[in-house]
């Protein structure tokens, strides 16, 4: 019989500060209507500081597991994604671990930057496919407002905070029917953080917080997601009309709006948190599937497009029958 992962449970947290773009037009020489009209963001949250990306992998990983009927002890295999970890080491993944109460299960982080997810739940797929864990938890978890320098007016606009979780498990048919990722270094300079976030940074000034060539990376973006997109559909022997929702990563509306016109896709079965959540980078595509889970849009049985684009370049995608 063959052997696949299924999503059992999904779970969501974005801390409780909006920061709205009026907010952000008294701290940059921005303004709202610019902000909405190219990346179609008016607001994102902000953690607390208190808050570190593992008191928000947590919150959302308890909903993902209560989803699932199951409980913490039943997971094998904790896969995390972040930009932002708590600490270089212990690995972000092993500091959900403890505060889950799990013993004798392996954690690990995985960074792809804005794809992170993606591998992540790609990894936790080919471990459940090989016999080698039953359950994996597998989060998303950022605070990018750590990483962007509130006086840059070209990344501060975009990002916002937020972590998302689903549980994988084993299933004897698909649940995620297949992963797609890729990476290319030569683009290493388009978009990067120099340094790891901590408390005095180690390098010059302005060298902790992420660079961006934003208007390169939109069009290779672009290009990339629209490539992966055929891609992912041929390899399932799919027509893009058998996609019932596309849950894309939210960098930009405009790059979503491209891969929906791609897929030929009305925009009504895209999922955009993007408007009040910003870029969560590798949160946002778990914290889109959950929303569109618990409003009641993606149900039982429909087949869900995933995908994401970001530093790296990383890129990737995954298409699952939920
Ligand atoms: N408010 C007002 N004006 C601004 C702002 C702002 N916040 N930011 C830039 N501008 C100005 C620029 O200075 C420039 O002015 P100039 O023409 O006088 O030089 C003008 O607006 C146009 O700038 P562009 O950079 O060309 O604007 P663009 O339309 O490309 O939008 C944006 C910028 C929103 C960043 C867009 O390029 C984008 O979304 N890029 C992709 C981001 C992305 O996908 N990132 C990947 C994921 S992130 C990750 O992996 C961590």
């Amino acid at each position: 019989m063959s052997r696949y992962s299924r999503i059992a449970g999904t779970g969501g947290y974005l801390p409780e500060t909006v920061r709205t773009n009026y907010d952000i037009a008294k701290m940059v020489d921005t303004t709202n209507e610019w902000i909405l009209e190219r990346t179609g963001i008016f607001s994102r949250h902000i953690a607390a500081a208190h808050e570190t990306a593992s008191s928000m992998a947590e919150i959302a990983s308890l909903q993902a597991i209560a989803e699932s009927g199951r409980n913490a002890e039943d997971i094998d295999l904790i896969v995390l994604a972040t930009s932002s970890p708590d600490r270089v080491f212990p690995s972000t993944a092993c500091l959900l671990q403890q505060r889950l109460n799990i013993r004798n299960c392996a954690s690990f982080d995985v960074q792809a930057a804005c794809s992170g997810f993606i591998f992540a739940l790609s990894v936790a797929d080919q471990y459940i496919r090989a016999g080698n864990a039953k359950r994996v938890l597998v989060v998303g978890s950022e605070i990018n407002s750590r990483l962007v320098d509130w006086t840059d007016r070209t990344t501060c606009i975009l990002f916002g905070d937020g972590a998302g979780a689903v549980l994988l498990e084993v299933s004897d048919e698909p649940g995620v029917m297949s992963t797609h990722i890729s990476s290319d270094g030569r683009y290493r300079d388009l978009l990067y953080l120099p340094s790891a976030p901590r408390e005095k940074s180690c390098c010059g000034v302005g060298e902790r917080y992420i660079k961006m060539q934003g208007n390169d990376v939109f069009k290779i973006a672009v290009n990339t997601l629209g490539k992966i997109v055929d891609e992912t559909l041929a390899a399932n022997h799919l027509e893009k009309s058998d996609i019932d929702w596309l849950v894309p990563h939210q960098a930009n509306i405009r790059i979503i709006t491209a891969t929906a016109k791609k897929l030929k896709m009305p925009m009504d079965r895209v999922v955009c948190t993007i408007e009040t959540q910003g870029n969560t980078s590798s949160a946002s595509v778990p914290l889109a599937f959950n929303q569109a889970v618990r409003d009641g849009r993606i149900q039982r049985g429909q087949t869900v497009l995933m995908e994401a684009f970001g530093g790296g370049f990383a890129w990737g995608s995954a298409l699952v029958r939920y």
